[in-house]
């Protein structure tokens, strides 16, 4: 049973390990909140804010999890149970490594229903289902995808395939080669939509209605968004990052490494903005976010422009790039652990970890037509799994891991993958001990008192 430790693969390139985090982080809450969240919240100053949970709050767990992978070099059960033993404490702390591998599955199973539709959205908008539709139309439209999920299986099972075929080939053949040929596709379509926008004559408007400074709207919610957000969109909690840490080499420093994903992150996200903003404006469409945005309101509005059905394909194929780049990192702790624990073949880890997601994201795609009148308070399953995730799963999970991590680790580990400066040490370990669990503690409470009011 024993292959951890075994020599494991390695990312080809610093810089893919910087993309493959990049493609994990850049998801749908790029795409559908965080320009949203801007423009209502406070334009520029909720970007420096959020820019400052960042760095101080999401930064350091990351490099937590990067650390915690790499000194292992194995997924995130084995990882725990290798860390507990060299602390010295109980081995089940790995039921930590558990949870992980856990929430990813859950999360990967209503990510998969919604990538389902952005691949049906694509050939749809191929075959000019959706020209010249007006918000009536488009409403109509996506409440018919939803309720006959039979239509969704073709698209469902061929994002299920893609996923597949990536983990399968394994770390160097799949996961590396894909985040090589996939990133830069996706930041050449963000340029082509951004020149685009650009020449649609609402750039500057848009602009200022994301940017513009509106620091009287700080208050304790915003800070709560902009913590949330970071959270989520940094993939953190899942084991993604922990694992994708275990194939970094040790000659790179992940301080820098990962400071630079925090900051890209933030970038792609704005530029996203960028390209939403002058669309809706130029359609004199009103902001909204989520689902209504996506599959809704964008297709309206392009359908307006000057070529724009072309460029509404283009849109929802970097939509589903960005979800294939973040779905793979979230099935990747579960097939690592299958091929490591019980020394499978890559090929059958995978098989067998996407196959059990599939069942899974079954039940959640049919959650919408014949499961609709399975509810849970009100919920059906896909609302279920978003809101135990999002709002319990991984906050806990990350708050284990970085206390884990920031107090129970001993310094001579956290300090020996963490090269870096003496100083930058320190306030590392200063933010992942203190800020850190405050504010996850924070987000966790917000969100008790919410649901029970
Ligand atoms: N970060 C992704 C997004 O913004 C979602 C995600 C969460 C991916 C956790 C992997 C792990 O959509």
């Amino acid at each position: 049973m024993q292959t951890d430790r075994k020599a494991q693969e390695l990312w080809s390139h610093r810089s893919v390990f910087i993309l493959a985090l990049m493609g994990s982080s850049v998801g749908l809450g790029n795409i559908w909140k965080f320009p949203y969240l801007t423009s209502e919240q406070g334009g520029g100053t909720f970007v420096l804010l959020y820019l400052a949970c960042v760095l101080l709050v999401g930064v350091p767990m990351m490099k937590a999890e990067v650390l915690l992978g790499r000194h292992t070099r194995s997924n995130p059960v084995q990882a725990m149970r290798l860390l507990s033993q060299e602390a010295g404490v109980s081995e089940r702390w790995r039921i930590l490594g558990w949870l992980a591998v856990l929430t990813g599955v859950l999360i990967f199973s209503f990510y998969a229903v919604v990538a389902a539709w952005i691949f049906y959205y694509v050939f749809s908008l191929s075959a000019g289902l959706l020209a010249d539709a007006g918000w009536e139309q488009s409403n109509n439209f996506f409440s018919r995808m939803l309720a006959d999920p039979d239509t969704l299986l073709t698209s469902h099972t061929l994002f299920m395939l893609v996923v597949l075929l990536i983990l399968g080939a394994g770390v160097r053949r799949g996961l590396d080669r894909a985040i090589r040929y996939l990133m830069p596709l996706m930041l050449l379509l963000v340029l082509i939509l951004l020149v685009y926008a650009y020449q649609s004559g609402y750039f500057w408007q848009a602009y200022q209605q994301l940017f513009q400074f509106r620091p009287e709207r700080i208050d304790g919610a915003m800070v709560l968004a902009a913590l949330g957000h970071a959270f989520f969109t940094l993939s953190l909690g899942t084991g993604a990052v922990m694992t994708y840490g275990a194939y970094l080499s040790r000659k790179e420093s992940i301080g820098q490494t990962v400071a630079c994903v925090g900051v890209l992150d933030t970038l792609l996200a704005l530029l996203i903005g960028m390209v939403i903003f002058p669309v809706l404006l130029a359609a004199q469409m009103p902001s909204t976010s989520g689902p209504e945005l996506l599959f809704i309101s964008l297709p309206v509005a392009f359908g307006q422009l000057h070529a724009g059905q072309v460029l509404c394909v283009m849109f929802f194929l970097l939509v589903g790039v960005a979800a294939v780049t973040s779905a793979i990192s979230l099935m990747e702790p579960f097939t690592a652990l299958l091929e490591q624990q019980w020394g499978l073949r890559r090929v059958v880890a995978a098989v067998i970890s996407v196959a059990t997601a599939w069942c899974m994201s079954l039940a959640v795609l049919f959650s919408f037509g014949h499961l609709a009148g399975v509810t849970w308070y009100g919920m059906n399953l896909f609302e279920l799994l978003n809101f135990v995730t999002t709002y319990f799963l991984l906050p806990l999970v990350s708050l284990a891991i970085m206390v884990f991590t920031g107090w129970i680790l001993s310094r001579r580990i956290t300090q020996s993958e963490l090269t870096q400066s003496v100083p930058g040490y320190y306030l590392w370990r200063l933010c992942l001990r203190y800020l850190v669990p405050l504010a996850i503690g924070l987000i966790f409470v917000t969100n008790l008192y919410n649901v029970s009011f």
